[in-house]
């Protein structure tokens, strides 16, 4: 039986050492704040943005919510990231993805100071990522990396497999994986073989968006495996990718949905908050 990876635990524990940092940074007159941008009414979008809201009251950070309708144009986006980029009040900025369809994601992410781009997602951050000079890191996989530390997983030399290749989950992961010093492969909905790949991950990390997609009969002996999925069962429970029950019987270690990389990723956004509030005010 894997050992649970408890997100839970770990994210009170990481938001714990954050509230001192918190505590000095007001010592000094610094109050961090945040700025989610919202635009139309995806349900999912919706609860994540109410969970980042919750964290930042839970920790006294000050943070605001900008609601904007579906129909909503470029140019106040754009006007909006501005008008933000240019408050002293906010250090952190954070445009909840999927944008509107008729919005051109690229230009309003490129538009963030990237000394605010808590989310890392604008390409001079991605591309400090890349290189192995990150200041901030995307948030899940950043909740990942923090998880196989805390749990002494073992990432130099082993093999990793990363299955999605989204800019916010499966290609900074797989760039995290490999600077940390692991063969990686990244699998995606194209790949031929899955089951070829992830038999042969010492760790594996599921970030599809497919409930059921990872079988016991697929997982090697021993490997961590890291569920970033998010789905509803017919039942209406929330299910990750991974089929828990059967593979925590394989695994060496398996994160549970829920419980695991969510709380992880919103203590990464408080950190990274933190984060870009020392690099405007210190
Ligand atoms: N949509 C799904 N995950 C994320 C995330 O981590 N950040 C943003 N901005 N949008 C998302």
């Amino acid at each position: 039986m894997a050992c649970i990876i408890d997100g839970k635990a770990l994210s009170g524990k990481i938001k714990k050492n954050l509230r001192v940092d918190i505590k000095e940074l007001k010592e000094r007159n610094v109050f961090p704040g945040l700025a989610v941008v919202l635009a139309g009414d995806d349900p999912a979008s919706k609860i994540y943005v109410s969970n980042k809201e919750k964290a930042c009251q839970e920790l006294g950070i000050h943070s605001k919510v900008y609601r904007l309708n579906s129909d909503t144009n470029q140019a106040e986006v754009m006007n909006l990231i501005e008008k933000l980029n240019n408050d002293s009040k906010i250090h952190g900025i954070l445009v909840q993805l999927p944008l509107p369809g008729h919005i051109v994601e690229k230009e309003v992410i490129e538009a963030i100071d990237p000394k605010k781009d808590v989310d890392c997602f604008h390409p001079e951050n991605v591309g400090r990522m890349l290189s192995g000079n990150g200041r901030m890191f995307p948030c899940t996989p950043a909740g990942v990396m923090e998880m196989l530390k805390e749990y002494e997983i073992e990432i130099v030399g082993k093999d990793a497999v990363v299955i999605g290749k989204s800019n916010i989950v499966g290609k900074p992961m797989a760039a995290m994986l490999l600077n940390a010093g692991a063969t990686v492969t990244v699998c995606h909905s194209r790949t031929k073989d899955l089951k070829a790949h992830c038999e042969k991950a010492d760790i594996l990390v599921s970030a599809a968006g497919k409930a059921g997609l990872i079988t016991a009969d697929m997982i090697k002996s021993g490997a961590a495996v890291i569920d970033v999925g998010i789905n509803r069962s017919e039942d209406g429970k929330i299910i990750g990718d991974v089929d828990f029950e059967k593979v925590k019987d394989v695994a060496g270690a398996i994160t549970p949905v829920p419980g695991g990389v969510g709380p992880m990723t919103i203590a990464m956004l408080v950190k990274n908050t933190i984060l870009a509030t020392k690099i405007l005010s210190l």
